[in-house]
């Protein structure tokens, strides 16, 4: 496996191939991320995988400077599973310059749910994701193949947005949540929970279970299904940003004859101590 720093290096290695499939992460993996390398292996005929902790995609007050920057141990996981190529630039050599140019996704995918919760976040992923894809596709001869995970729902959703609208040379593909024995869904943020938030994070995932339940059960009154879901969950002493049903083809929730059997998704954040969860449940 080649790990390679530079663009221009990165460049001249990708030349010799035709159809690069590729897992951008922030590093720090865990098996959800290697789950994604091991489905873009057969997409092309070289994967790689970049490690970059994007400064753009963080609010001040959040965990930029002390997200964990693991690279040794992440590049050999990703040996380990067949990578090929890893690219971990420096911040320097991504942001040479103040990225004064950026990817704006649209207001109607992108200030909800996440994006109202940490502005700016969207915009920051996708104008690194754009920067990344043309580093990495941009003498691609075929067409390259992406994969990103699904627990990062509406991540997924702009990323598909921005290669169609922009008709970019890349598929889109979203890799299933890969969770613990208990449900936790795996996260690079499940390492700063203490043991006690750690046993008590799997009522994440158990609350949107259950608000999909309550769906499937025949309840159709949204708000107060997603008010008892969000009380339930603030009771345990988690401090909840959102807890809501909608529907999975563009995030908005499903008017009344929207209630249909594998068109929705239960999408939920929440906070427990100085940890911010996210999580979703496809029904
Ligand atoms: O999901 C992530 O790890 C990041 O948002 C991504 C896609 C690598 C962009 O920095």
């Amino acid at each position: 496996m080649r790990v390679i720093h530079t663009i221009a290096e990165l460049r001249q290695h990708l030349s010799g191939f035709d159809a690069p499939a590729f897992v951008p992460t922030m590093g720090n993996l865990h098996a959800g991320h290697l789950a994604l390398v091991r489905q873009a292996k057969p997409l092309g005929d070289v994967t790689v995988a970049s490690i970059f902790v994007n400064r753009l995609q963080f609010l001040p007050h959040e965990d930029f400077d002390t997200y964990p920057r693991t690279l040794q141990a992440d590049c050999d996981q990703l040996a380990a599973h067949g990578c090929d190529v890893v690219f971990a630039p420096s911040e320097q050599e991504l942001y040479p310059e103040p990225q004064g140019f950026k990817v704006h996704p649209p207001a109607s995918l992108a200030d909800m749910l996440e994006g109202h919760y940490r502005p700016g976040f969207f915009t920051g992923v996708s104008t690194v994701v754009m920067k990344l894809f043309q580093i990495v596709f941009g003498q691609c001869k075929t067409g390259g193949h992406a994969v990103f995970g699904k627990k990062d729902y509406q991540q997924l959703m702009v990323i598909r947005q921005m290669a169609r609208q922009f008709a970019l040379p890349v598929t889109i593909h979203g890799g299933e949540i890969i969770r613990a024995d208990d449900g936790l869904a795996l996260s690079s943020r499940n390492s700063y929970l203490t043991p006690d938030e750690r046993a008590e994070a799997v009522h994440l995932s158990r609350a949107l279970k259950a608000l999909a339940a309550g769906v499937l059960g025949g309840e159709h009154n949204l708000a107060a299904l997603e008010q008892h879901a969000m009380e339930a969950l603030s009771r345990r002493g988690w401090q909840v940003d959102y807890l809501t049903v909608r529907r999975r083809d563009d995030l908005h929730p499903p008017a009344p004859s929207g209630f249909l059997p594998g068109k929705l998704v239960a999408l939920g954040a929440a906070r427990l101590g100085r940890t911010r969860l996210i999580d979703n449940w496809e029904f």
